[in-house]
Parts: structure tokens; sequence; C-alpha cells
């Protein structure tokens, strides 16, 4: 049966909790056929399929305790233990959107401490695994008032994480998720990030991340902005529909191991999300001329060596090279000497496919 936003909504809570403490790790996701559109509510214009990282994520701890005011939400947001009021209206914001699923959140008081394992400035975007370690810790103060499945748990800490920043509802569990509706897949859905339902190709295990840190100044362009300039988009009925196209050709692709395959589906999402932006009304390029300078790298160095060493680019200059793990060695060899001069002081992370999401108290 279709799962609807009403699944969501709260059974009235069975026990009560007067105070607590909960604290959830959630990883960073990077997608290979990317996410750039949406509709009202956080709904995707197409499916996204990602691959859930290991080693960026964000650490998040929210104390609870029960109040009498239930009119208004009540909080204080910490970062690296630093109180921080600019984020206070994205958090009430966040609050306001997911109220109605969380019918607890006006009568307690939370303190939200949360912090990154990745550089501030790293221009790593932190919304997917922020608000995906939010989500889960607040679900699980409500499941300590409501018995639910753990299926059920994931699939509402994704369903919230989503209201938070879409993306972020592919950072729960690892791996790769989708997220939107796709016809070949029963359990894809626009709400929340789903597990493949087939097995991955070995080839495709423990796949290698590393983050080529080009430009780590803030965004020029918000995603918000971007995915609003997809409305009225001359091309975009033709790419979402690409998108559809591009995920049924992956999906046989993480079946068979087909390294070429992944490749060229891969390059070519990364580069069609960025004609996107370049081709918008109101129009803009992210990249910056060290992104080319690697991408021409990567293509040399896969041309002589027949490694099948790939990128991807995310809403920004970085680039994300993704290379199998029996090929370690010599790719992280080849960034170090070729491709860490295009970086902003050498700089780049090692990171790569993990399991999830994990509950630390
Ligand atoms: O979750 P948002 O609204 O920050 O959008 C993310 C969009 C991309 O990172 C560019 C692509 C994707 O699918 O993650």
């Amino acid at each position: 049966m279709m799962i609807t936003e009403k699944d969501f909504v709260s059974a009235p809570y069975n026990f009560s909790s007067e105070n607590g403490i909960t604290k959830w790790e959630a990883p960073s996701n990077i997608a290979l056929v990317k996410y750039w559109g949406k509709r009202q509510n956080q709904i995707p214009a197409n499916p996204s399929l990602s691959f859930t990282l290991s080693d960026c994520k964000t650490i998040t701890q929210v104390s609870y305790s029960k109040k009498q005011n239930t009119e208004d939400f009540s909080f204080e947001f910490l970062f690296e233990g630093n109180p921080k009021p600019d984020f206070h209206p994205k958090m009430e914001k966040f609050f306001k959107g997911i109220e109605s699923y969380l019918p607890f959140l006006k009568s307690y008081h939370f303190i939200i401490d949360s912090q990154n394992t990745f550089p501030h400035s790293s221009g790593i975007a932190s919304s997917a695994s922020a608000m995906a370690a939010l989500a889960l810790c607040l679900v699980d103060i409500e499941r300590k008032m409501l018995e639910m499945t753990d299926e059920f748990f994931y699939q509402k800490a994704s369903f919230l994480a989503r209201i938070g920043s879409g993306s972020a509802c592919r950072s729960i569990k690892g791996n790769p998720i989708v997220w939107g509706n796709h016809n070949e897949m029963a359990s894809s859905s626009d709400l929340f990030g789903v597990e493949i339902d087939f097995d991955l190709h070995p080839n495709f295990k423990n796949y290698q991340d590393t983050i080529l840190l080009v430009d780590v100044g803030q965004k020029q362009v918000s995603s918000t902005v971007g995915h609003d300039l997809m409305h009225n988009h001359p091309f975009a009925e033709q790419r979402f529909e690409q998108a559809h196209h591009n995920l049924s050709a992956l999906f046989s692709v993480l079946k068979s191991g087909d390294f070429e395959q992944f490749i060229s589906i891969v390059e070519s999402e990364a580069l069609t999300l960025h004609a996107m932006m370049m081709t918008s009304s109101l129009y803009f390029i992210l990249m910056k001329p060290n992104t080319l300078e690697i991408i021409n790298q990567i293509w040399q160095f896969r041309t002589t060596t027949k490694i099948p060493v790939c990128f991807t680019l995310d809403a920004g200059a970085n680039v994300h090279v993704l290379y199998p793990e029996s090929y370690k060695l010599q790719v992280v060899e080849f960034i170090k000497t070729k491709l860490s001069v295009f970086c902003e002081n050498g700089r780049f992370i090692e990171d790569k496919t993990g399991s999830g999401a994990i509950m630390l108290f």
C-alpha cells in the first residue's frame, strides 16, 4: 500500500517522558543521479540516487525537558558547544514545518548541540547530515512515547529530514539510496529515501569518494534558489525525464558492475546539473577554473591507466572523485601528485560509502 503524508501524523502518545537525552550521527551523501527542481512540500521533480558517505558526518545531541507553556517552540542551538543564535530562524522554520507530524514539539524545551566531522570552511554542504541527525534525534524522542517499528522509525526520520532539506532524506540509511517515485522500484517514494531493492554488485561496495576542496567559500547561489529556477526552465521537462531514464540505466549498472556505463551516467549527471544552472533564467556558474582542470586531469588519467575513476559535482566547485576500493593506492597517489595542486591549500578529504546513521545514546 502506498505510504502517504497522513501515515506520519502521530497517534496519541501512550507514555509521557519528562526529560532525557538522545544523540545520533548522520552522514553526508553524494548524489549520482541528481535532484534539482522540486514541487510544493519538498516533493522532488525527479527521482535521485545517492551513495551514503562514511566519514563526513554531523553528530547531534538533543536534551529535552518538559515545560508548562506550550504556546511556542523553545530551544537553544549550539554548534560545537557554542550558542548560534543565527541558526534560530532556520530551526524555527524546520520545527514549524514538522510540527504536525511531531505533536510533542511545543511541550518541551530542547538543547540541540551539533558538530560536524568535516571542516567548517570546506564548501561541503552540511544541511543533509545536519537535518538527518536532528530528525533522528526528534523521532527517537517520540519513540519513547509511542511504539513504532524500526522500519517506521527510519522512514519517519527520513520523511522529516526531507522537510528540513530535500537531500537530507537520503542521509539516514546506506547504500545506495533512492528518493522519488520511480516506476521500476515499487518501494520508492517522493516522501522519504529507501534502500535499493536488489543486491549491489561487489564492484560498488566500499566505493571511494575523495572530495577535492576547490573552493571553500560560501555558495554564491543557494540550492533553494537553484531548485526554484527549474520552474519555467526551458529544459526542465526533458531533464526530469532524463533523470528517470538515467536512474533505470544506473539500476542495471549497479546490478551488473559495469564501470564504463557507471562512469558515463555519473559524469553526465554531474555536468547536466551544472548545465541546468548555466541555462536557467538567472544563469550562474558554480564551477571554477580548477574544477575544469581537475576534470581534464581525471579524463587523461583514465585514458592512460584504464583505471575506472570518475568525478561528480555537487552544487559547488568541489569535485568528488569516485573510484573502486581496489584502485585506492594508485588513485590517492594521483590525487596527491596531480590534483591537490588545484585544491585550496592542497586540501582534500578521503571518504567512502558507509552504512548510514548510528545512534550514539
Ligand atoms: O537538499 P538540497 O535542497 O540542498 O539540494 C541538493 C541538490 C544537489 O546536492 C545539487 C543534488 C542532490 O541530489 O543532492
